[in-house]
């Protein structure tokens, strides 16, 4: 298929290269563009046809829902069958944001977005593009990440024109996302709240706003995958090529340490290693850095550029820190657990 694409000023966007995606994703046509967290393969969400291009484009299990993306908050009462008080005060405070709430859908919303369950994850980008985009279309707009299924989630334009051209009918280009992890997704169905999957609204967050708040008990460690309550986070996700290592140390001295050691023993065997760090560790690896920023918030937005330039220059091996799981932290520990295969050494 021919992808239209194009490039669009983030600061200043163009209203009539908007009008033109945005008519695409009424016509039924595939479409990608930025959003605050990473890139999303919109369709519009009410249509199953278009949902299934979806799935085609990014070979993903059909068991694995939509997640819906609107324009305002008012929008999300045709959709959903009740937004409670805790709903009302998490959409107050986040929206629009890197925040998804799972609610109970409405018949509008097709078996095809919602993977057949009875639920319906929404969420409002904060992304002027993105929101310009879906009001522009008129209807919801179902947008997984823009990956193949499987991949690291792409965060910068060059990583989804190398893996998306030809299979999408349009792609709209911005600039690198600002959060760089996907939104955060609550569940609201029990009693207690329950992140699904952690992102940038962290835990610490949600408390702050509705008391108590748990982590999925199934995010913890990998065999409980299978039981994930978003039925995304059950599947190998995140995988580049390089074969990852989380390493514990009780700081970067005791890591460039055990790293220096794991280095030697590799470089014997003639494998290519990578070191994902911290841009204040100084240290000179006999590997290829790949550079994670200063702070937490940075490793979030830097880490799935990391994950796929290793691939980009063949590493064979890699290690990278374990961080704390605090704040955003838990975040990136999630997807960093995932993209080792949960090789903590
Ligand atoms: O930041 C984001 O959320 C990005 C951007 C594009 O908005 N989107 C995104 O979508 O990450 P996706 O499809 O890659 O991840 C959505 C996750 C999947 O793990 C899916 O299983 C889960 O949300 N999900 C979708 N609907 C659900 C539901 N009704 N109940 C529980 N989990 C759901
Ligand atoms: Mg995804």
């Amino acid at each position: 298929m021919k992808t239209l694409i194009k490039e669009i000023d983030i600061n200043k966007p163009d209203q009539d290269l908007i009008s033109l995606f945005a008519n695409m994703l009424a016509d039924g046509k595939t479409v990608i563009f930025p959003t605050e967290t990473v890139y999303g393969l919109g369709a519009n969400a009410l249509d199953e046809d278009a949902a299934t291009k979806i799935y085609q484009a990014k070979g993903r299990p059909s068991d694995n829902p939509l997640l819906v993306h609107v324009a305002d908050k008012e929008d999300v009462y045709d959709l959903v069958e009740n937004v409670d008080d805790r709903a009302k005060l998490l959409m107050d405070k986040f929206w629009p944001g890197p925040l998804t709430i799972v609610f109970k859908k409405k018949a509008i919303i097709p078996d095809r977005t919602s993977g057949g369950l009875d639920t319906v994850a929404i969420r409002m980008p904060s992304d002027q593009v993105a929101r310009d985009l879906i009001r522009r279309a008129g209807v919801p707009i179902a947008a997984p990440s823009a990956n193949i299924s499987g991949r690291p989630s792409p965060t910068k334009p060059e990583h989804i024109i190398r893996d998306m051209d030809g299979r999408v009918d349009g792609i709209l280009v911005g600039g690198p996302c600002n959060y760089g992890v996907e939104s955060t997704i609550v569940d609201l169905s029990d009693d207690i709240a329950m992140v699904l999957r952690p992102g940038s609204v962290t835990l610490e967050m949600l408390r702050e706003v509705l008391g108590q708040v748990d982590l999925d008990p199934s995010l913890k460690n990998k065999d409980d995958n299978v039981k994930a309550k978003a039925p995304g986070m059950k599947y190998k996700h995140y995988s580049p090529q390089a074969q990852v290592y989380i390493v514990k140390a009780d700081d970067l001295e005791g890591f460039a340490e055990r790293v220096d050691s794991l280095c030697e023993d590799n470089a014997k065997k003639g494998l290519k290693i990578g070191v994902m760090t911290m841009n204040y560790d100084q240290h000179s690896y006999q590997a290829k850095v790949f550079d994670l920023g200063g702070s937490y918030t940075e490793v979030a937005k830097n880490l799935f550029d990391s994950l796929i330039s290793l691939d980009r220059e063949s590493i064979d091996i890699a290690y990278v820190p374990y961080f704390e799981e605090r704040g955003i932290g838990v975040a990136i520990m999630n997807r960093l657990k995932k993209a080792a295969a949960y090789r903590i050494i």
